[in-house]
């Protein structure tokens, strides 16, 4: 069974982790996404883990082949515990290569037997990312294109706009 791991922070998940999620399954058998549980990384995260959990495993909840867990520590140890064949990443922009390079290649030294897997997302996505809609969301503006009903939701309940 060919298993991938999708891990990040997902603080919170956006429409551009589903669309990157959509397409795996159709290479993958099952894709793992993995919050990452870090505390140097919590204290710098607008949700908790228990927030960000939720969120990710009601966004998911209908789609076959898809598990959510939690995992602290190395990735390149998870990946060994499930026997993942591939990490999933995706890349957006040029400015994303240089962060993704230097983890696949040391995430490759840590777990040789597994591949880093590069997607790119829809166009209409390449520009999304979780700060810029925390940014936008804190001035109460219109993130509803690019943000799952629950965390938009939980965003408005954050800044004080529900
Ligand atoms: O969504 P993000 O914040 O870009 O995800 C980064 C993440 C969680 C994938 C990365 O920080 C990670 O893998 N953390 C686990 C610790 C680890 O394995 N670090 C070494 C990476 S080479």
């Amino acid at each position: 069974m060919k298993i991938a791991v999708y891990p990040g922070s997902f603080d919170p998940i956006t429409n551009g982790h589903i669309d990157l999620i959509k397409r795996a399954l159709s290479i993958f058998d099952k894709i793992v996404v993995a919050i990452a549980d870090n505390v140097e990384k919590e204290r710098e995260c607008l949700f908790t883990m228990e927030q960000r959990e939720k969120m990710v495993k009601e966004t998911l909840k209908d789609m076959d082949k898809v598990e959510v867990l939690r995992f602290k520590g190395l990735l390149a140890d998870l990946v060994k515990k499930i026997g993942a064949c591939s990490i999933l990443r995706g890349l957006r922009a040029v400015s994303d290569f240089e962060y993704e390079f230097q983890m696949a290649l040391m995430n490759r030294n840590l777990a040789p037997s597994c591949e880093t897997f590069f997607l790119t997302p829809s166009e209409k996505y390449t520009y999304l990312s979780s700060s810029l809609i925390k940014d936008i969301a804190r001035f109460n503006g219109d993130i509803s294109e690019f943000v799952p009903e629950v965390v938009k939701r939980e965003l408005k309940k954050k800044f004080g706009f529900a």
